[in-house]
């Protein structure tokens, strides 16, 4: 491995007094190239590490489980302190901490204001317009407590879900500790989803009380929130309540509100009691359910429980970033709809009692360099962002960032899918200067917590790799059959149990085991990834070994996309697949068969996408339609899906004589080529 100081090449970088993004540019993709040739990049030399972490390793190999009752008593507050630690009897049902007690809403907020940081900010918070507002934690507790009595009046009890589907305002950080604190476990629906999707969310979860918006704005336009929620949810017999926030900027457009069931946000925390003393829950009281796509149309209920999770979330924010929480400005780009945001805009970072800046509109909203005004304005330390956000930096242009003095960096973070080794190069120079580390971070909706990751300072790092797993986790590669891989690719598996894993899927123990524990037995969770191991031990992540595509960061089932095609009148068939994309990293690719032989047109096309979003969302609409006038097909009728990829990707055809019918493919090759 040749190790590298990366420093000096950032010389070459434009930063804000650097040369014209004109003259730069040429410079720029010739440094990028150059550094294309390093393998690995130690530590910058200037980065002071904040906490000790060669301790933690050496505690973690000697004994994981002690390693995590240790943290779990130095980083949390608890009622009443735990005796037992694992309980691994009845694998993969899991317990962490069974017998202790606390209160997540108090270990976010009450143990900080106690402790005198009442007046801390917790976030900053920018509106897309440009508004400020700054809440502290004295701010978000007076709140919590005010909403979680205001839940209880509406008859929530502990146990009872709550769905939660609103933009980034700080209204719903108070809407999750409000459910914490009480004991009511929630359930968040990403804002991008269409109200349909969120209907289908709240009726498997049986959710009594939903909590939503008015209006909801995005680059300027803006989006009739409630009224879309009552045309979709109106009619669900176990939904009872609908609590409206008043979103930032809306006019007061008349909003439909039904008396005795909805309720304004505001006029609920007005009239509760301000006190709510947190209530001592059991470690493992369910905390939230987050649905995220498997291999079948019917989304997945992640289910995490309270301790476990938050001391993934806790123990992993500071060590991953070697977060400091009273000099560091932390700012994670994501949405509070996935578990990102869960994780690390939420519960990581308020439990560590941290400054948080968090941003409610588009990184291209009023213009290309809003999100480095932002770092300017607030002195961001760490930076925490996704790949195919990065690529859409690279697009618009360093210009964007030169604009601004982004020396207040000193951490990078990334996650969601693997990241390419130039666009990797790119954020460590034009954005962190070459003088910060960049934690590439693997983790799933599943794992609750990062674990496999650099520890920004002290790892050295590889470009497009998530490096080694963190201390106390056992990552590990397998063959198809099994077999333990200890250099090459496989499949990534986890062989011990970590406190903020799943617990299961909710109501669903059956598809829990067989989705995560069935191909290698109870106690190795397999995580659906592959993934390559190199000489040193460096772990590389391939991408889905299932039916999940992952678009821009975010996982969609194939499945559920094929069936919002299929339900259009119009459809007789269709099968979904990935193609590799650019800027997405990959698309979607939905290849259609018309009903009565109709042969496609661009109305209909347009139809199918706009069909598509109302059902699922925006983000699941196909890229491109292939109009087919049949499916590849195995004797026995099952669509071979690997033909399609093959052909979408440009890549050469495998075997088509298992096919019913071989001339099928050379049809839709055809179509695939005139069609972009
Ligand atoms: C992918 C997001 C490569 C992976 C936190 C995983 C990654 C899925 C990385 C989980 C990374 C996440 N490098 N791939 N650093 N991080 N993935 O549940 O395929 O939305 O299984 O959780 O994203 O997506 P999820």
């Amino acid at each position: 491995m040749t190790d590298m100081d990366a420093s000096p090449a950032a010389a070459a970088i434009p930063g804000p007094n650097g040369p014209a993004a004109g003259e730069a540019a040429g410079s720029l993709e010739a440094t990028l190239e150059g550094l294309l040739e390093v393998e690995s990049f130690d530590p910058p030399a200037g980065f002071v590490r904040r906490r000790d972490v060669e301790a933690d390793r050496a505690a973690a190999d000697a004994d994981p489980v002690a390693f995590w009752a240790d943290r779990a008593r130095e980083l949390l507050t608890w009622d009443k302190p735990f005796t037992q630690v694992l309980d691994d009897s009845n694998p993969p049902f899991y317990t962490w901490f069974a017998d202790g007690e606390l209160n997540l809403s108090a270990n976010c907020l009450d143990r900080h204001v106690a402790a005198g940081r009442g007046a801390r900010v917790a976030f900053h918070w920018r509106g897309e317009e440009g508004e400020r507002r700054d809440v502290t934690y004295a701010d978000l507790l007076a709140d919590t407590q005010r909403l979680a009595n205001g839940l209880t009046s509406l008859g929530v009890r502990a146990g009872d879900v709550v769905g939660i589907f609103l933009p980034m305002i700080p209204e719903v950080v108070v809407a999750m500790l409000a459910c914490a604190r009480i004991g009511a476990v929630h359930n968040v629906v990403f804002g991008g989803f269409a109200p349909s999707a969120v209907r289908e969310r709240m009726e498997v979860s049986d959710a009594r009380v939903l909590i939503t918006v008015d209006g909801a704005r995005r680059k300027g336009r803006r989006a009739e929130v409630k009224a879309a929620v009552d045309a979709e949810l109106g009619d669900l017999p176990a939904l009872e309540r609908i609590i409206v926030v008043r979103g930032p900027g809306q006019n007061a457009a008349e909003v439909p509100m039904t008396p005795g069931r909805d309720v304004w946000f505001d006029e609920l925390l007005a009239a509760a009691d301000p006190d709510c003393p947190p209530v001592p829950l059991p470690a493992e009281h369910p905390l939230f359910i987050l649905y995220s796509s498997g291999s079948t149309a019917k989304p997945k209920g992640i289910l995490h429980t309270t301790a476990g999770y938050l001391l993934g979330a806790t123990h992993t924010h500071g060590a991953v970033f070697d977060l400091d929480p009273d000099t560091d400005v932390y700012w994670c780009s994501a949405d509070v709809g996935w578990i990102t945001g869960h994780s690390y805009i939420v519960y990581g970072p308020l439990s560590n009692g941290a400054t948080s800046v968090m941003y409610e509109g588009a990184p291209d909203y009023p213009d290309h360099d809003i999100w480095w005004r932002i770092v300017e304005e607030y002195r961001v330390t760490v930076f925490y962002t996704a790949p195919t956000a990065i690529r859409s930096c690279i697009k618009w242009g360093p210009q964007y960032p030169a604009r601004h003095d982004l020396s207040s960096l000193r951490v990078l973070g990334t996650v969601g899918e693997p990241i390419n080794p130039k666009a990797w190069l790119w954020y460590h120079l034009v954005i962190g200067g070459g003088r910060c580390p960049i934690v590439d971070t693997w983790w799933q909706t599943e794992t609750g917590s990062v674990l496999i990751s650099p520890l920004a300072g002290a790892t050295a790092t590889k470009p497009g790799s998530a490096t080694r797993p963190l201390p106390a986790i056992s990552a590990e590669l397998r063959t198809e059959d099994g077999e333990p891989v200890t250099e090459g690719t496989g499949i990534l598996v986890i062989t011990k149990p970590w406190p903020s894993m799943l617990r299961t899927l909710y109501k669903d123990d059956e598809r829990f085991v067989e989705t995560y524990f069935s191909r290698f037995g109870p106690s190795t969770y397999v995580v659906g990834d592959a993934a390559r191991l190199d000489a040193d031990g460096y772990f590389w992540i391939i991408g889905r070994i299932d039916d999940v595509i992952n678009v821009s960061g975010h996982r969609l089932s194939t499945a559920e996309v094929e069936s919002a095609i299929v339900a259009h009148e119009a459809v007789a068939e269709a099968a979904v697949v990935a193609q590799p994309d650019e800027q997405t990293g990959q698309a979607i690719v939905a290849f259609v068969t018309l009903t009565g032989h109709r042969a496609g047109d661009d109305a209909t096309e347009a139809q199918l996408r706009e069909h598509v979003a109302h059902r699922i969302g925006k983000l699941a609409r196909p890229k491109r339609i292939v109009w087919a006038d049949d499916l590849p097909k195995t004797r026995s009728g099952k669509i071979m899906r690997r033909l399609l990829r093959d052909v979408a990707a440009g890549r050469e055809l495998g075997d088509v004589t298992t096919l019913r019918d071989p001339a099928v493919m050379a049809v839709i090759a055809e179509r695939v080529r005139a069609t972009p």
